[in-house]
């Protein structure tokens, strides 16, 4: 019997990397999607040297017709997708009245339409064969409003919002759906947010890829609804939720300011 296939999006470095280098060490092959080929590529083959079977596909996946071709480029290669990732994503620290409206609506692409896209295609075969699960990356920005960040944490509390009702309606199905939700991770996404000067970067503890991947697979194995890596971290999701909201949106703002 073959490997059961795990495709993870935004797989070229960072989180992605890090999870697919987890689902490829727990028996899976790996599907890689970004638009970096050669990025995709030295992933490949670092999977490669560890015995795993690793298939490249760069794509734009924040453009309209993203998701399509992605999918088609799966078909061609004859690839059934057991397990998907939606990890691709960025965000963008600038406030909407002088940000680049066209890099906002990017971010809305990739971060939800693309996803939503890729779910909706993969999952009735999954539902159907009763295996399989969906392990979308959120973010602790998730539990929150995000002054100077609004589109990003608007995008990532859809994300949680969606595989929370995913998980839901999966119920007895087979299949999962599971919300890994990282508070700052050292990764590529610092200067695609051009956040370097912020004040969020000189503060926050950051984790690594590796050990925020290696808990988002944890989770995901055990079928649960979401997680939110390390102690700090829970403790922000929790006061996201809890705290009165002006006064979160006053610290995060200060927070974001470069
Ligand atoms: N780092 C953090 O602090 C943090 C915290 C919470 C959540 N997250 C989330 O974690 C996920 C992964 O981010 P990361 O931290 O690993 O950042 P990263 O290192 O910048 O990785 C982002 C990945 O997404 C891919 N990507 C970006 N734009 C794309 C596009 N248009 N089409 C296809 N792929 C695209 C990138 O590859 P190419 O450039 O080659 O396309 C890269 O593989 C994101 O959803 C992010 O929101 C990150």
């Amino acid at each position: 019997m073959s490997a059961p296939l795990a495709l993870v999006t935004g797989a070229s470095g960072g989180i992605g990397a890090a999870l697919a280098m987890q689902f490829a060490r727990h028996g899976y092959d790996v599907a890689l999607a970004a638009r970096s080929a050669d990025g995709l590529s030295d992933v490949a083959a670092k999977l490669a040297g560890k015995g795993a079977k690793a298939h490249v596909l760069p794509v734009d996946l924040a453009v309209p017709e993203g998701a399509k071709n992605l999918l088609q480029g799966l078909k061609d290669l004859d690839l059934e997708v057991d397990v998907l990732v939606n990890n691709a994503g960025f965000g963008d620290m600038d406030p909407v009245a002088q940000a680049d409206c066209s890099k906002l609506l990017s971010m809305v692409d990739l971060n939800i339409r693309t996803l939503t896209e890729l779910s909706c295609a993969l999952l009735p075969h999954m539902v159907e064969r009763r295996r399989g699960g969906i392990l979308n990356v959120a973010s602790t920005a998730a539990y929150m409003p995000g002054p100077n960040m609004a589109v990003y944490y608007a995008s990532k509390a859809y994300v949680l919002s969606f595989t929370e009702a995913l998980y839901a309606e999966l119920k007895g199905t087979g299949v999962s759906a599971t919300a890994l939700c990282p508070g700052p991770v050292k990764s590529g996404f610092q200067d695609a947010a051009a956040m370097k000067g912020s004040l969020l970067l000189k503060l926050s503890p950051m984790m690594t890829p590796k050990k925020v991947a290696r808990i988002g697979y944890r989770a995901f194995a055990k079928g649960r609804r979401e997680i939110v890596p390390g102690l700090a971290n829970k403790m922000m999701a929790a006061s996201g939720r809890f705290s009165p909201k002006n006064m979160t949106m006053a610290l995060v703002k200060r927070l974001q300011t470069q």
